[in-house]
């Protein structure tokens, strides 16, 4: 996505100044605004969060607020778009930048996945359920939603692949192989058995028919760039200069770096996990650097570290800096909105049908 630059007094601001502005313009709106903040925000957006969370509880917090004119999501394009899609015809959704996509979501178009279905069943293969990881776009959830399938989250993947696999066959996951597959084992599969990659430049996915009908899991190829580097040695470090800690990683790691962790589970599970924790142990943790800080600073009572001695930002969550934060509040002071994320009603239609069920099966997260 496109977004235009800034006006210069926004981008030659100090960090003091904005950070006074926005809290005038949020005082201003009053209840009219809610903003929302990914765990992955930096700190000095986190700071004018109303509600902080993962994917799964940021879309119930925009679903919840119906009172809300303005929703300010703070995290990247797939969210801002959920949360259009659940919020009332009324309600505003804005992303402050535009630019803050996700390239995992990027790893599924719509085209691909209606080429990946048509293959499918010119092969005959039927009971096929699509599962899209809430990371995709608008029209892929609406593809699913059409199609019998369902929206997952990293909270209720296990769950949501139940469910499908109560509907069918077979599941078609996208766009993350890590955690279909991490969620594949999870609920007692062989990855090697039960499970095919689909890369969507080749035909067939670059598999042949019999192992396409034998499948019960078709992964599609894509993955996170930011977890994708967390490796089981990093992991063998951490527990040979800390002895006694706790591992704990996202489950889009891949599955050997899930296998070695103690624990995994989504953003909100590992700060819960970390928070609970006794004072005096020590975490070792596999996910985005943000996150990992905050997680340290808010804990002084405890050791935490990231697993990867590089810096692991997502670089995209990172585009939402305070100057674009400020900018969307301000035009909403002075009446204009800008950065509007909307989805056509065609799109959310079947999109949210795929979204609600989702919400429906919540209760059936395992921990
Ligand atoms: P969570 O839903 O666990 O916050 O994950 C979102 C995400 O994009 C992780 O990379
Ligand atoms: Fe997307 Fe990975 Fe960033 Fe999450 S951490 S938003 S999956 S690029």
């Amino acid at each position: 996505m496109y977004q235009a630059p800034l006006p210069v007094e926004y981008t030659a601001a100090s960090e003091e100044e904005l950070r006074s502005r926005i809290l005038a313009a949020k005082s201003a709106l009053g209840n009219r605004l809610v903003i929302l903040g990914h765990h992955y925000q930096r700190d000095q957006i986190i700071e004018f969060a109303d509600f902080r969370g993962d994917s799964y509880k940021l879309a119930q917090n925009a679903r919840a607020h119906p009172e809300a004119q303005f929703i300010v999501f703070c995290g990247v394009h797939f969210m801002a778009e959920s949360a259009d899609i659940l919020t009332s015809a009324d309600q505003k959704v804005i992303l402050p930048n535009m630019a803050a996509g996700c390239s995992m979501a990027d790893m599924a178009g719509l085209f691909q996945v209606r080429s990946c279905w048509k293959q499918l069943t010119e092969l005959g293969i039927e009971g096929v359920v699509p599962v899209t990881y809430i990371n995709s776009a608008a029209n892929l959830k609406g593809f699913v939603g059409e199609h019998g399938g369902i929206v997952c989250t990293s909270t209720n993947a296990p769950g949501a692949v139940e469910w499908a696999l109560e509907q069918g066959e077979k599941v078609l996951f996208f766009p993350d192989q890590h955690l279909g597959r991490n969620t594949g084992v999870r609920l007692g599969f062989d990855y090697e058995v039960d499970m095919v990659v689909w890369d969507p430049f080749k035909p067939l996915g670059g598999n042949s028919a019999e192992d396409l009908r034998r499948a019960k899991f078709i992964l599609w190829k894509g993955h996170c760039s930011v977890h994708k580097r967390f490796t089981v040695e990093q992991i063998e470090r951490a527990r040979a200069e800390y002895p006694g800690v706790t591992v704990v990683v996202h489950p889009e790691c891949p599955l050997e770096v899930v296998q070695a962790a103690d624990m995994n589970g989504s953003t909100e599970f590992i700060l819960k996990v970390v928070t609970e924790a006794p004072a005096g142990s020590v975490w070792a943790v596999g996910t985005e650097i943000n996150l990992v800080k905050r997680l340290a600073i808010e804990n002084p009572d405890k050791t935490v570290f990231c697993l990867d001695p590089e810096i692991c930002p997502c670089s995209t969550m990172y585009r939402i800096h305070p100057s674009f934060l400020c900018w969307v509040l301000e035009r909403l002071v002075a009446g204009e909105v800008v950065n509007q994320v909307i989805v056509p009603e065609k799109t959310a239609e079947w999109a949210r049908v795929a979204l609600e069920r989702m919400l429906t099966i919540g209760q059936r997260v395992r921990d």
